[in-house]
This record gives structure tokens, sequence and C-alpha cells, in this order.
């Protein structure tokens, strides 16, 4: 008996020695914040600074001197050479895909397309299979720390972030010793071609250090980012069949659709693509409403007013690309799946320039959109071309959006290779399909 009564005692005083250190923290922020206040705003300006704002540096300027060169990697000439490469590590997946004869979990197999995608066309490593495998599991690791708390002690996610850093940029020297060295058997310039060449013409040799963080951050920003969007293109195919068949009839009209159960390999041209147009509202439609990445921060340059309150220089804001998305007034049933939205006859998105931003909007625009939307058209012309598909689920799953926007569960989808006329491929002609890139 007084041994509980003493348990008790001891529960009630661990409440109370918690509710008095929340209390503290809450009250130090506060003075913080008053600080902060007193400190940056506009004694000039008669508006309040909003409340809730915090106001300190999240996250750092990102901007260096690679941005600089970016954009040559982006261009539509770049974009063509890349094209055939696409197509082809897609055309491989999704036989892969198809002669698997379980479901298959969509989010996972996305990320290794669109890091196979990232490592394979746009840097032009030949990095071997097993290896490429292992390259994908540390950079896993990576990613799934990059927002830890900086404390660095054994097992925290930061310190295991930064070892999957460091066995990244290990394995990345490599496959650039090896790409440097050989430059013979290639048809095309991938972006690492392009990065070395332009810092070359800007009068800059490239570091081993600049040229591992270079590449590491176009995979960083590529990977996720188009997993992402991939899943969700799959999803919403399987929750619109009509809007899969209107694709179809699309494709049939422009003569795209693969013939014969052909897989057509390397035959897409950016032109045929572009003249596309419902297939673009499709992609449009899936941004819109299953963007990927939330937000972006941006420091104050200047301060400024919005909607009454101050936002005072050097603070750090974030602003949302989700709920501009949802609040903007040009949206008519913003909840609805729609992509005649985008359509000629009612382009909901031309009235006003910040109502549709999935790739963030200004000066730091997103640099490999169009690269990102190739991916995806080519996609979604290889799954209405040559696959069946059916959700292994009894209901679809539930979406979350952190660290990007994904189906809880990564979506389990049992894929079916197709003929053109959309009939089942036969067994026969898989071992013809499961041939590598
Ligand atoms: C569906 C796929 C993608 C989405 C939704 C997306 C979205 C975004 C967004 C919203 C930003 C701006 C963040 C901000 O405002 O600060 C951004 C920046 C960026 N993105 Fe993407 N992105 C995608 C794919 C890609 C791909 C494939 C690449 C290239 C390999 C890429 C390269 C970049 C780069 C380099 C930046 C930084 C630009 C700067 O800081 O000036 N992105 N992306």
């Amino acid at each position: 008996m007084l041994f509980e009564g003493l348990e008790l005692v001891s529960a009630l005083a661990t409440l109370a020695a918690c509710l008095v250190s929340v209390t503290l923290l809450l009250a130090v922020s506060q003075q913080l914040w008053q600080l902060r206040w007193a400190a940056t705003r506009d004694k000039s300006c008669k508006l309040p600074i909003p409340k809730g704002s915090m106001g300190f540096p999240l996250i750092g300027e990102t901007g260096h001197w690679l941005l600089q060169v970016f954009s040559k990697i982006f261009s539509h000439e770049a974009l063509e050479s890349y094209l055939p490469k696409i197509q082809l590590v897609i055309q491989d997946t999704l036989r892969a895909w198809s002669s698997h004869p379980e479901a298959i979990n969509v989010y996972q197999e996305a990320q290794k397309l669109t890091f196979r995608m990232a490592v394979r066309v746009l840097l032009g490593f030949s990095i071997p299979e097993e290896d490429l495998g292992h390259l994908f599991h540390v950079y896993q690791q990576f990613v799934e720390n990059v927002f830890s708390l900086p404390v660095d002690l054994p097992f925290s996610g930061y310190r295991r972030g930064i070892q999957a850093r460091q066995t990244l940029q290990k394995g990345l020297e490599k496959a650039i010793r090896e790409k440097l060295q050989c430059t013979q058997g290639k048809d095309y310039s991938d972006a690492l071609d392009i990065l070395i060449e332009s810092s070359k013409e800007h009068g800059k040799e490239m570091t081993m250090q600049e040229l591992k963080d270079g590449t590491l951050e176009l995979i960083f920003a590529a990977y996720a980012t188009t997993a992402s969007a991939s899943t969700s293109l799959i999803m919403q195919l399987l929750k619109h069949p009509a809007v899969l068949e209107k694709l179809r009839e699309e494709l049939r009209a422009q003569g795209i659709l693969h013939s014969g159960g052909c897989p057509c390999e390397g035959t897409l041209r950016l032109d045929m693509l572009s003249g596309l147009r419902y297939l673009d509202c499709v992609i449009k439609e899936v941004m819109r409403l299953f963007t990927p990445i939330s937000g972006g921060y941006r420091t104050v340059l200047q301060t400024f007013e919005l909607d009454g309150f101050q936002i005072p220089k050097g603070w750090s804001v974030m602003y949302s690309i989700r709920d501009t998305h949802d609040t903007a007034p040009v949206f008519k049933d913003v909840n609805v799946f729609d992509p005649d939205r985008f359509s000629q006859a009612r382009s909901e998105d031309k009235d006003g320039r910040f109502h549709y931003l999935p790739f963030g909007g200004g000066v730091r625009t997103c640099l490999g959109k169009h690269l990102a939307k190739l991916f995806l058209k080519v996609l979604a012309v290889e799954l209405a071309s040559t696959s069946r598909f059916e959700l292994a689920t009894r209901t679809f799953p539930r979406i979350t959006l952190v660290p990007v926007l994904h189906p809880v569960d990564g979506l389990s989808v049992k894929f079916f290779g197709l003929d053109s006329n959309q009939n089942k491929i036969l067994p026969e002609t898989e071992a013809m399909l499961s041939a590598t890139v």
C-alpha cells in the first residue's frame, strides 16, 4: 500500500516537472520572440508582425555557383538528347514490373526508377547494376536523415546522415573518375559533361569536391520529387480509368500508341510530346492536386507588407505551394481531379501568375521542371501504351505529406504487359521483354 502511494507521488512529481519545463520553454521562446521583434521590426512602419512566425532563419541560402551552369543542363537541346535514354530506362522498368509475379510497391519502385534515371541518364554513370543497388540503399539512408536535428551523437539521425553522405561521396568520386577517363562510346552529352564544359567556359576548372557536390545536389533535387509525382500519376490513372482511356485515344490519334506489342524503343521526340495536349493537362492536374513539395523558404531582402502585416527584412519566410493550390480562387472544385481544367477552353491556371506553382516561383523556381515534366510524360505514354495495371489492395492508401507527398503504404499495384490493342501480353514474349538497358 505504502509502495503504491510512493509510486503515485513519484508519477505526480514527474508530471509536475514536465509541466514546469514546458512552461519555462514557452516563456523563453516568447522572450526570444520579443527580442527578435524588437531587433528587426521596422520602427517607421506601424503595421504589426504576424503572430506565430518564428522569424529565425531555418534553412540557409541554397544558392551557389552551380546554379549559373544548371540552366544549360536543362536546355531544349539537352532534353532532346536525354529523351531516348529516359524512354529506355522507363520501358525497361515497366517490363520488369510487368514480369514480376506479385504486386509491386509503386512508391519504392518509383524511387529506384528516378534514382536510376538521375545516375544513368542525367549523370551518365555506367555503374554496375549491383553497385547501383548499393548506392541506392545508402542514398535512401542519406535522404531519410536529411531533416534530422544537428546533434552529432552515435546512433543519431544526423550521424547516420553524415556517414551515408561520406559513403555516397566515395561512390560518386569513383564513378566520376571512371567517367572522366572513359570518354569513348558516348552518343550524347549528359549533365555532368555540360557541367564540366560550362565551368571551363566560365574560366573555372571544377575540383573533385565541387563535382561531387554538384552531382549529389542534382540527384537530391530529382529523386524524391519525381518519384512522388510518378506515384501520384499512377494512382490517379488507376482511380480514373476514363482519363487513362482518353489518354490512349489521344496517343492513338497521334499515331504514338505502340504497334504490335513492339516496345518501339527510343522513338519519342520532344515535338511529339508537346503536341499531346490532353497528356499535358493530366500531368498539370496531378502536379496541382498532389504537389510533391509543400513549399519553399526565402530570406526577406526588404521589409514588405502582406495582408496588413509587416514582414521585416532579414526574416526567413515560408511560402506554401499546397495551401496556394487549395485556396486559389481560379480553380473550380479544387478537390476534384479534373485534367480538363487546364484545357485550352478553360485554362484555369492562366488567370494570375502565382496560383499554380508546383515547381515554385520567381527567380528560384525549379531548374529541373522541364526534365521532370518530360519524365512524367514519357512514363504516362509508356503506361498507357504497354501496361495494364490494377490496385492490389481493397482501398486506396492514405496520403502523407512528409518529407514529400506519398501514399502511406507505398501503393501496391499489379502490372501486366499489354500489346497495342491493350490485350495482356502472352508469356512467351516476356523473355524478350526482360532485356536490360
Ligand atoms: C516533379 C518533380 C519536381 C518538383 C515538384 C520540383 C519542385 C521544386 C520546387 C518547388 C523548387 C523550388 C523550391 C523553392 O522555392 O525554394 C525546386 C527547386 C529546384 N529543383 Fe526541382 N522539382 C522537381 C524535379 C526536379 C528535377 C528532376 C531536377 C533536376 C535534376 C530539379 C532541380 C531543382 C533545382 C536545382 C532546384 C533549386 C533551384 C534554385 O535554388 O534556384 N527538380 N524544385
